[in-house]
């Protein structure tokens, strides 16, 4: 006796028909070799192999075959879905090796080309020599002070004992800062300084001030209106000229050599008593030429203003002149760089030609 299903006929369910096998194989095969792109290729994967697929849904089928039946159907549905993995498998690999040799040839590095080579930028010359100047005087000891580049009438004059009719306040020396009654000025120097620091710290004190000035001058191979100083304030018990002159002398001896002759030259200044002028001996003849256009014949440099502080200052900071003496000076950054390197002419060093620069090297 046959059970429900022993009529049953193969044939007749559609889904297993070898016809209809083969040629959803074959539509499988279809789509598969026609994806280009590894998503064509899933969505061919999805509707061929995928679980609602065709050939998934004959595969369900097997089971409501008569047993005799099934084995065969079985194996056709396995062959069948066995060719369609096979092809996936071998597209997906075709696919993924021409993405990737893509992404290779699309992301390449071409190391063969030269590099964008771009100068390294370094400090000007000016700078340096300024910074090193501090620096010797921070080996002895010193510490650094600043302030402010537009600064107090009062810190830039009257601290520093200058009368109100001193030539130094009037138009033609210093840039003032408008509106006019503001008080405010271009420091012409870095002595004001001075009295910041004294004020601020008290005494015993000794700081160096490296700072840019400002004066109304016209440009030319000895003169230009923006400038730097290094400037030196040292305030204690016992200090005298002599202490001036050594520490002048170490400062020259470290930026320029040993067995330079400098010289001390009677000066005023309304912020020292007694005041002098330091020189160095001209770097271009020697003080043997007469005749020579960078000394003016004369075989000095001046180098810098010096002297002891005059009291008036030391009593506007509050500081008693009977116990404490001091001593200062305000040194030129750009005669120094002259000095140290041989430059006659001052424009150069704020042309900002960079072949002038680079030949003091990559000091950082
Ligand atoms: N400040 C003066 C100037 O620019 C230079 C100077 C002179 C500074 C004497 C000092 C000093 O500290 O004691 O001309």
């Amino acid at each position: 006796m046959s059970g429900p299903n022993s009529d049953y006929d193969p044939v007749e369910v559609a889904a297993l028909d070898p016809e209809v096998v083969e040629s959803n194989v074959q539509a499988a095969l279809a789509a598969i070799a026609a994806a280009t792109t590894l998503e064509e290729l899933k969505a061919a994967r999805i509707a061929h192999a995928g679980d609602r697929s065709p050939l998934a849904l004959a595969n369900r089928e097997i089971g409501a075959l008569p047993p005799s039946a099934r084995a065969e159907a079985g194996k056709r549905a396995g062959q069948a879905r066995g060719r369609v993995s096979a092809a996936l498998a071998e597209r997906q690999a075709v696919l993924e090796a021409e993405r990737d040799e893509r992404i290779l040839r699309e992301e390449a590095l071409d190391l063969t080309l030269p590099p964008g080579r771009r100068p390294l930028g370094h400090r000007h010359p000016l700078t340096v020599t300024a910074e090193r100047m501090a620096d010797v005087m921070v080996g002895m000891g010193w510490e650094i002070a600043e302030g402010p580049e537009v600064e107090a009438e009062w810190f830039n004059f009257d601290a520093l004992n200058f009368d109100l009719d001193h030539p130094a306040r009037q138009m033609q020396d210093t840039f003032f800062v408008e509106p006019a009654d503001a008080g405010l000025v271009l420091r012409t120097h870095t002595s004001p300084v001075q009295a910041r620091a004294l004020l601020e710290r008290g005494a015993p004190l000794y700081v160096a001030v490296p700072g840019k000035t400002f004066r109304t001058d016209e440009l030319d191979a000895t003169h230009t209106p923006v400038f730097h100083q290094v400037e030196g304030l040292a305030v204690d018990e016992g200090l005298t000229m002599a202490h001036l002159k050594g520490t002048l002398d170490r400062l020259a001896e470290e930026l320029f050599g040993k067995g330079l002759t400098t010289r001390l030259r009677p000066a005023f200044f309304p912020f020292t008593e007694p005041s002098a002028e330091m020189d160095l001996v001209c770097f271009v003849c020697r003080g043997e030429d007469p005749g020579c256009r960078t000394c003016g014949g004369t075989g000095w440099i001046e180098w810098g203003g010096c002297g002891m502080v005059n009291q008036n200052v030391l009593r506007a900071c509050g500081i008693d002149p009977a116990r404490y003496q001091g001593f200062a000076f305000g040194m030129g950054v750009e005669r120094s760089l002259m000095f140290r390197n041989g430059i006659a002419d001052m424009r150069e060093m704020i042309e900002g030609d960079v072949r002038f620069n680079s030949q003091f090297g990559r000091e950082i």
